[in-house]
C-alpha cells in the first residue's frame, strides 16, 4: 500500500503508478516477460524512494484522529468516474477526504486534480491499495478514523459481467464484505453504497419504484444484489446507518470543467453510450450503432433514465446528512423521466456539433425496451431532486471536458507488455 498523504505529492508523482497493473495475472498477456524486468526494477526504485522519503504511517497524522465538527469519508474508487465527482462535491462541502483505490480503471490524473483543488493539509489523502486484500483494508482502518465510508469501488460493465463472472462476483461481492467486515471491525458508522437499476432486472411495470422486485439478469446485476443483502443482513443486528442508492444511467461530468469520465481504451468495446457517443463525434469509431428499432416506444428505440453525475453526488451528500444509525434507506437515483435513445443521439449531435453516422440494426438480445425510475421516495424523504435534466446540456459540459483532454488524464499509468 502507498500512501500518497498530500505534502509527498510533488516528489513522487511521476513514480508510482509503475506500480499499477504490477499483479495482474492476466492470462491474456502472455509476452510480459520484458514488462516483467521492468517492473522489478521500478518496484525496487520506488522501494528505495519510499525507504528514503516516506516516514512511515504517523499516528498523529490528520487523518488518524477525530475531530469535532469534520465528517472524515473514506471514498473507495475515488480515481473513477462517479468517485471523483463525489470526492470533489465532499471537499468542496468541507469534509475530509480518503481516496483508496487501486487504479485497475480509475485515473491518477483525477486524484491529482483534487489534490491541487484541495492542498491544505487533512483535507484529501490517497491511499493506493486493493480492496481485495482484507489485510491492506484493514490496516487502512486502524490508521485512520472514518466516519462514514462512500463505496464506489467495482467492476461496471453489463457486457463484461456476462463474459467474466467471477471478476465481478470478486470485485463487487467479496470486495464489499471485506469493506463492512473491516467498518464492523473498526466501528464506522455510516455506509452509502454504490448499487444499480440493473439489481432490477426487466420489471414488467413502470417506472421502478424501491418495491419493484429485483430480479437481475447478468452478474454485474446479481453481484450488486448479493452485496445489497450482505450490508442488508448486516444492517439487521448492527448500528450501521445504511443508505443505498440505486443508479440509473449516468451522464455528464463538472460543470467547471475539472474533471470528467475517462474509461481505459480497452474497455470501450463495453463502453456506455455517452462514451460511445463522444468517440463517434471524435471520429475513433465511424459511428453509432442503435440496436433495436421496433420496441413498443413512441420511436422503437429503447428508453433509458439518464441521470446527471452532479445529481447524482448530490444524492450521496443528502443521503450521508440523514443516515441515522441503525437505520437502512433505499432510494432510486433517476429524474424519473425516460429519454429514447434516438433522442439520445440527437442531443448528442446537438451537444457535439458533429453529424455522427448512425446505423440503425436489429435488436440485441437481452436489451428491455424501457426502464426508468420512479424518483418520489429520494424526495419526499432526502428532499433531492434532479436538477440537471436536459440531455443536450449534460452531454455539453461532457463534451467540452472530452475535448480539451484528448487523452483522457494522460497515459494510462499500467506497465503494458
Ligand atoms: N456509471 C454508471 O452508469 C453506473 C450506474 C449504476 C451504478 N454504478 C456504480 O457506481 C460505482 C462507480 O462507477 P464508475 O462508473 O465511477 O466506475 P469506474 O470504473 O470509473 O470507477 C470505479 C473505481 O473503482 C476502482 N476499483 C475497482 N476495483 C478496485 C479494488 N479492488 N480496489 C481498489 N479500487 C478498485 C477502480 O480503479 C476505479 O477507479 C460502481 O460501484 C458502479 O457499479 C455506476
Ligand atoms: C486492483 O483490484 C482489482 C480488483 O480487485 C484486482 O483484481 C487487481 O489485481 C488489482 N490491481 C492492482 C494493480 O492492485
Ligand atoms: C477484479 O477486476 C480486475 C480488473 O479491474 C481484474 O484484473 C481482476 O482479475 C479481478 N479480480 C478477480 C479476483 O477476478
Ligand atoms: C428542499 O430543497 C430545496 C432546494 O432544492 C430547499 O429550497 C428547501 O428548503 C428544502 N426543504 C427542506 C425541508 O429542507
Amino acid at each position: 500500500m502507498l500512501n500518497f498523504a498530500r505534502g509527498r505529492r510533488e516528489s513522487r508523482s511521476n513514480r508510482p503508478l509503475s506500480l499499477g497493473g504490477m499483479d495482474y495475472p492476466d492470462p491474456k498477456r502472455k509476452n510480459n516477460f520484458v514488462g516483467k524486468i521492468i517492473l522489478a526494477a521500478a518496484l525496487t526504485a520506488l522501494c528505495i524512494i519510499m525507504l528514503k522519503q516516506s516516514p512511515s504511517f504517523n499516528p498523529t497524522s490528520t487523518f488518524s484522529r477525530r475531530e469535532s465538527g469534520v465528517t472524515h469519508v473514506l471514498v473507495t474508487g475515488g480515481a473513477g468516474y462517479i468517485g471523483s465527482h463525489a470526492a470533489l462535491r465532499l471537499l468542496k462541502d468541507s469534509y475530509r477526504v480518503t481516496i483508496v483505490d487501486n487504479l485497475s480503471r480509475g485515473n491518477l490524473g483525477a486524484v491529482k486534480v483534487l489534490q491541487q483543488l484541495f492542498p491544505e493539509p487533512g483535507r484529501l489523502q490517497f491511499i493506493y491499495a486493493d480492496l481485495g486484500d482484507p489485510k491492506s483494508v484493514n490496516k487502512i482502518f486502524a490508521e485512520n478514523a472514518f466516519d462514514a465510508v462512500m463505496h464506489f469501488a467495482a467492476v461496471a460493465y453489463v457486457g463484461e459481467s456476462t463474459l467474466d463472472p467471477l471478476k465481478y462476483y470478486h470485485n463487487i461481492t467479496s470486495n464489499t464484505l471485506v469493506v463492512v467486515e473491516a467498518m464492523a471491525k473498526h466501528r464506522v458508522r455510516t455506509l452509502i453504497y454504490s448499487s444499480t437499476c440493473a439489481t432490477y432486472g426487466e420489471p414488467e411495470k413502470m417506472p421502478i419504484t424501491e418495491e419493484t422486485t429485483q430480479v437481475p439478469i447478468n452478474p454485474y446485476g446479481k453481484a450488486k444484489k448479493m452485496a445489497e443483502d450482505i450490508i442488508l443482513d448486516f444492517s439487521k443486528n448492527s448500528n450501521m446507518a445504511v443508505m443505498i442508492l440505486r443508479y440509473f444511467n449516468v451522464i455528464g461530468s463538472d460543470p467547471e470543467g475539472r474533471l470528467g469520465e475517462a474509461p481505459r481504451p480497452e474497455l470501450r468495446e463495453h463502453g456506455r453510450i455517452s462514451g460511445a457517443c463522444f468517440d463517434a463525434a471524435r471520429g475513433i469509431i465511424p459511428g453509432l450503432k442503435v440496436r433495436g428499432t421496433d420496441y413498443k416506444t413512441a420511436d422503437g428505440t429503447c428508453i433509458r433514465d439518464y441521470i446527471d453525475v452532479t445529481d447524482l453526488v448530490d444524492a450521496h451528500v443528502k443521503a450521508l446528512e440523514h443516515a441515522r444509525p441503525g437505520k437502512v434507506g433505499i432510494y432510486n437515483v433517476g429524474t424519473g423521466k425516460g429519454s429514447s435513445v434516438k433522442e439520445f443521439v440527437e442531443a448528442c449531435k446537438k451537444a457535439t456539433g458533429v453529424n455522427i453516422k448512425v446505423d440503425f440494426l436489429p435488436r440485441r438480445p437481452g436489451d428491455y425496451a424501457e426502464v426508468y425510475s420512479d424518483p418520489s421516495k429520494i424526495l419526499r424523504e432526502l428532499n433531492w431532486t434532479a436538477q440537471h435534466t436536459n440531455l443536450q446540456e449534460s452531454l455539453q459540459v461532457a463534451w467540452r471536458w472530452q475535448k480539451s483532454h484528448r487523452d483522457g488524464y494522460g497515459t494510462p499509468m499500467v506497465v503494458s507488455s
